[in-house]
């Protein structure tokens, strides 16, 4: 063969894996009449009827092999493959099957990683990550390589044991603000509006799922692991601390899928729970979408769970699961069906369920590229506005611990001289945190201050991040020659990760020792970086006068290195709050594995989260230091007292040691009246303008019972404020939705009494009466 004839085929082989490569999958086209005829195929049909007419043509071998993650092409109707399996906690993701970008579109933007960006408290910050995120999504998906736009993020499982490997990808320990961070996400990533309520006609962007159905917050610890551990997990902590960000997240985000979690609560498997996935989730909150196992959870059914193949299928099957992540359910469901344990009818309800998404999704009405979002191109992804909204995120998460003596903002004129101390400084991927994809662009820390500085001096100063060699003498050496020290600090990957809860709270290894040393040697108090999801009990530093300032910065994602110079720089003032109590290491003497959240006294529990737990803390949460300083004044509460006029028989003073009406008495029409207006003023007291949240708690005057929660978050604004600006906002708080918790029996209930709504430093005080 000559040359020139390889070239022709060279190059036509390229020219057909192009147009391979370039067309979105879809079913429907609109120019093939063997596929436009079928009732499924007609746009202006229902999707429930249109689904139906998809389903009575299927066989049940095709009926099977649409029950996992990774669906095949049904040619005989013109259905290409569906890969369900994508992910998008922080921006697109290779984590998934659905995208790899290591074709023509090799980045997607990195956001910081979750526990960072919900440390701004700003909920329109959150919206507008997930809008950016999903508008790189389908400009994937129209690219042609995408393979589906489903996404399995939000994880709303709340932080409940600062131990928990996946700490990075929540949004902190209140179940509240957890829900509120879903219902934000969800919106933006299915195209709804930052108030929700425009998708009337169901038509999704793409499709966002919480997870993980339910209480699944341990996954490898001290030879617990989540395929086997048994969640005990009393009614009333479910109610009011499990179960509310999933149930927010289906009422107002409608969010359109839900995973099954591996673990069991209370002894029955997760993805074979109907109470849970379809009593509760479909019948109480309304849940419409589909319910996907987490990654062959089924097969660990089996496996593990004490149930045979057939019977792990059936129950889930059953029990509301619709999609299967991995092949055990296509490769044993024939099984089942023979053995009786399951019918066709249930595959057709699962079936049901996961097509309406895909139609949902627009991928059954011709090319996506003539649709609603069919002129979202590759030029989307990377875009300055989604860098730019990456580095707000970091800049507004970061979180200042500590600036004694106001070390903190440093004059970048004046800085000529920096030495930066740390493994993992020089490390762009640290700085992403787990569920990421292939960042736009890759700057480690040190190269951000390599761009500010021009005598930078380095030293790795630990063998690894868990430091189990510090190199002592070579830190302090180039530590004494610069002006000032930046010890970056603290976690990753290999200590805290799915699959990875940690041991213990301190630093790792010697991280501590060397951090002492180089303090000591230093010219000027040090400044100690921490890179971490979860908390870290860093009280050695807080007391040391030679450390100057600690700055916590989670996983920053790819505008991190900018956000941490600008921080230090003085450009931009920080005002991240904490979204999680950080306790000391003591707190590790209680077992992760025990759920309970409130505290026992006749055992000494300390119960956990702020919400519960009155131990000594490293720092609260909302913990969060400025530049400047911000003070309040609660200018009106209205109304300021409560009568819900209720019969003794209604109260359930007999259930509780305590006055209180379960709120479902109400009704909704009293719930929707009984509103109070708190009006609060805000003022920058400081020098510098900043971007500062407002936190409203809620607190009874006395706790008298462990069963109560000793405060609660019931609002959060983020405001910015100029140089000595004033502000007032005004939160509308629900009594019906702030003022309650659960009882012993997870019902929600109102307490009579007195309580204190709190802002900072001040409170004004509200009775109930019922
Ligand atoms: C599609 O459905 C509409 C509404 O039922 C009907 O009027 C129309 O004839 C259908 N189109 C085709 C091509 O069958
Ligand atoms: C992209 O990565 C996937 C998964 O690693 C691999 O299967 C595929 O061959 C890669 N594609 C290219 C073009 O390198
Ligand atoms: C898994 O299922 C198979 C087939 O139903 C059964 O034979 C096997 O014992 C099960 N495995 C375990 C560990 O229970
Ligand atoms: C299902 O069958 C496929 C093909 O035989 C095989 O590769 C896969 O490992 C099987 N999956 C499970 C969970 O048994
Ligand atoms: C930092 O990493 C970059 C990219 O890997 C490399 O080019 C550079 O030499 C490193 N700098 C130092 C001081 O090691
Ligand atoms: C960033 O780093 C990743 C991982 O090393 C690499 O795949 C990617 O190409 C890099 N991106 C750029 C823009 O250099
Ligand atoms: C420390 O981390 C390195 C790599 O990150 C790993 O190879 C090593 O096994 C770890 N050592 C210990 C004691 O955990
Ligand atoms: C506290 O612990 C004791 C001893 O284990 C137990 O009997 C009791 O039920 C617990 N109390 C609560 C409120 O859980
Ligand atoms: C709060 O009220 C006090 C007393 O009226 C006043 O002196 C103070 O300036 C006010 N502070 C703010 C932030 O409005
Ligand atoms: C009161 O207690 C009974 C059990 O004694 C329980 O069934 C009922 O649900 C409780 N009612 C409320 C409102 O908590």
């Amino acid at each position: 063969m000559g040359l020139h004839k390889i070239i022709v085929i060279t190059i036509f082989i390229s020219f057909l894996s192009n147009i391979e490569s370039t067309r979105p999958p879809f079913s429907c086209d609109t120019y093939n009449p063997d596929t436009i005829k079928f009732k499924f195929c007609n746009f202006s049909l229902p999707v429930d009827q249109r689904v139906d007419d998809l389903i009575l043509r299927l066989n049940l071998d095709e009926k099977i092999s649409q029950l996992g993650n990774t669906a095949p092409a049904i040619p005989r109707l013109n259905i290409p493959a569906y890969e369900w399996w994508s992910e998008a906690l922080h921006g697109l993701s290779t984590e998934g099957l659905g995208l790899f970008l290591n074709r023509s579109i090799k980045g997607a933007t990195q956001f910081p990683q979750i526990i960072l960006t919900a440390s701004t408290f700003d909920e329109n910050l959150w919206y507008r990550i997930a809008q950016a995120i999903a508008r790189e999504a389908r400009a994937a998906y129209n690219a042609g390589e995408l393979k589906g736009m489903t996404f399995w993020a939000p994880n709303v499982n709340i932080l409940r044991d600062p131990r928990w490997g996946r700490a990075q990808e929540t949004a902190g320990e209140d179940p509240m603000m957890v829900g509120k961070y879903a219902v934000a996400y969800v919106r933006g990533l299915q195209g709804d509006s930052f108030e929700g309520g425009k998708l009337k006609n169901g038509n999704l962007q793409a499709s966002a799922g919480c997870k993980h159905l339910a209480a699944q917050d341990l996954d490898y610890w001290n030879g617990h692991h989540r395929f086997t551990f048994n969640a005990q997990v009393t009614p009333q902590d479910m109610a009011d601390s499990f179960q509310p960000p999933f149930k927010t997240c289906v009422e107002e985000g409608k969010a359109t899928s839900l995973m099954c979690a591996y673990s069991r609560l209370n002894g029955v498997s997760n993805c074979a729970n109907y109470d849970l996935l379809t009593t509760t989730a479909r019948g109480q909150w309304g849940f419409n979408g589909y319910i996907v196992s987490d990654c062959d959870s089924v097969r660990v059914m089996n496996d593990s769970h004490g149930y045979t193949a057939e019977d792990a299928i059936a129950a889930s099957i059953k029990a509301g699961m619709d999609v299967n992540c991995g092949s055990f359910v296509q490769n044993y469901t024939r099984l089942a069906l023979q053995a009786k344990k399951l019918q066709e009818s249930d595959i057709d309800r699962a079936l049901r369920n996961s097509f309406s998404i895909r139609m949902r999704l627009g991928l059954f009405n011709g090319d996506p590229r003539k649709q609603e979002y069919g002129d979202i191109s590759p030029a989307e992804i990377c875009r300055q506005e989604h860098q730019d909204l990456a580095l707000e995120a970091a800049r507004n998460g970061i979180v200042l611990l500590k600036n004694s003596a106001k070390l903190l903002p440093l004059s970048k004129i004046k800085t000529i001289s920096l030495a930066i101390i740390g493994p993992k400084a020089n490390d762009s991927e640290l700085l992403l945190g787990n569920y990421a994809g292939v960042p736009c662009k890759n700057v480690s820390l040190l190269q951000g201050f390599q761009r500010d500085v021009k005598s930078i001096g380095y030293h790795p100063g630990c063998n690894f991040v868990n430091c189990t060699s510090a190199a002592i003498d070579e830190a302090v050496d180039i530590a004494k020659k610069a002006q000032h020290v930046v010890l970056v600090m603290g976690l990753d990957q290999n200590v805290e990760r799915e699959n990875w809860d940690r041991v213990d709270l301190g630093l790792p290894g010697q991280q501590e020792i060397l951090i002492k040393a180089v303090a000591e040697a230093a010219v000027k108090p040090v400044i100690v970086v921490l890179v971490s999801g979860g908390p870290i009990d860093i009280s050695f530093a807080k007391d040391n006068p030679k450390i100057g300032g600690i700055l916590w910065i989670g996983y920053p994602g790819e505008g991190g290195s900018a956000a941490l110079t600008q921080i230090i720089f003085g450009e931009h003032n920080p005002g991240g709050r904490l979204p999680v109590t950080w306790y000391p290491k003591e707190y590790m003497k209680i077992p992760m594995t025990d759920m309970n959240m409130r505290p026992n006294s006749s055992t000494g529990y300390p119960g956990r989260t702020y919400r519960f737990y009155k131990g000594p803390k490293v720092y609260k949460f909302g913990y969060g230091l400025s530049y400047t300083t911000y003070a309040y004044n609660i200018t009106s509460v209205s109304p300021n007292k409560l009568y819900f006029n209720y019969q003794i028989s209604d109260k359930t003073s007999k259930n509780d040691s305590l006055h209180n009406i379960a709120v479902s008495k109400f009704g909704s029409e009293v719930c929707n009246k009984a509103k109070i207006s708190v009006n609060v003023v805000v003022k920058n007291k400081g020098e510098m303008a900043g971007k500062h949240p407002v936190l409203l708690f809620l607190r009874p005057s006395k706790v008298k019972d462990d069963e109560v929660p000793r405060k609660q978050l019931i609002g959060f604004k983020s405001v910015g404020l100029g140089a000595g600006e004033k502000s007032q906002i005004e939160f509308i708080v629900s009594p019906c939705e702030h003022f309650t918790r659960a009882n012993k029996y997870g019902v929600s209930v109102i307490d009579e009494g007195k309580y204190y709504l709190v802002v900072g430093d001040k409170k004004k005080s509200v009775t109930v009466s019922i």
